[in-house]
């Protein structure tokens, strides 16, 4: 930045009206003085010009925001979900940045970037769960579970890296093609995302 400045400031002492040659700068000491004074007067004027624009191109890049949540489903067992219904995991641990929206489930990218998200799920005992991560109503992936053969909980996590627009809305869904099934909560359930980078 300091070497940005030094040649703007040099690029508008080359380009200033006020110039060093024979004919500008006075034989006698005061003259000189005068033009110098004119020279730094002119700097000074074009110094405030360099700060806006210095302040409109800061304007241009993407601010460095923190943003990230992670929430899990407190209830022992979700009961009776339908397709689709999207999952509220209401105990939030963090949310850094307000974007996670714990009544809906729903996190709304605040501005455009390369996101993170991880989910993890857990069944029920003799129950088999699919959830899907949803980007504005589309699929992106699925974590399929199946404890009815087995005499424990499975648990499960994908994490995927994502670029998203601002606007756009990422929540946790119960699959389209499995029904009523159960999912273990306590805490075994959890959803999780964050900015990496803004773009
Ligand atoms: C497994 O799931 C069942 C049903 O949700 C629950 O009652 C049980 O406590 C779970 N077991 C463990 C070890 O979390
Ligand atoms: C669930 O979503 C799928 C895919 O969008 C759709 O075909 C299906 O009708 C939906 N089911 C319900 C119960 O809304």
């Amino acid at each position: 930045m300091t070497y940005f400045i030094i040649f703007t400031l040099a690029f508008l002492l080359l380009s200033t009206d006020v110039n060093f040659g024979q004919k500008t700068v006075p034989e006698d000491g005061d003259g000189r003085y005068d033009v110098i004074e004119k020279i730094i007067k002119k700097i000074c004027k074009k110094k405030i010009k360099v700060g806006t624009l210095k302040q409109k191109l800061e304007e241009q890049i993407p601010t460095a925001r923190t943003i990230g949540f992670t929430a899990e489903a407190s209830a022992m067992n979700l009961h009776y979900l339908d397709e689709n219904q999207t999952i509220k995991f209401d105990r939030v641990v963090s949310n850094i940045g307000n974007a996670y929206h714990p009544h809906t489930g729903i996190f709304g990218v605040p501005n455009s970037g390369v996101f993170v998200f991880s989910v993890t799920a857990t069944s029920s005992l003799n129950k088999e769960v699919t959830l899907q991560l949803m980007v504005d109503g589309r699929p992106i992936f699925n974590i399929n579970l199946d404890s009815r053969d087995k005499r424990w909980n499975n648990s499960a996590t994908k994490t995927y890296v994502l670029q998203l627009s601002a606007g756009s809305d990422v929540w946790v869904a119960m699959s389209d093609w499995h029904g009523n099934d159960d999912i273990h909560g306590n805490m075994l359930t959890s959803f999780t995302g964050f900015l990496l980078q803004s773009t």
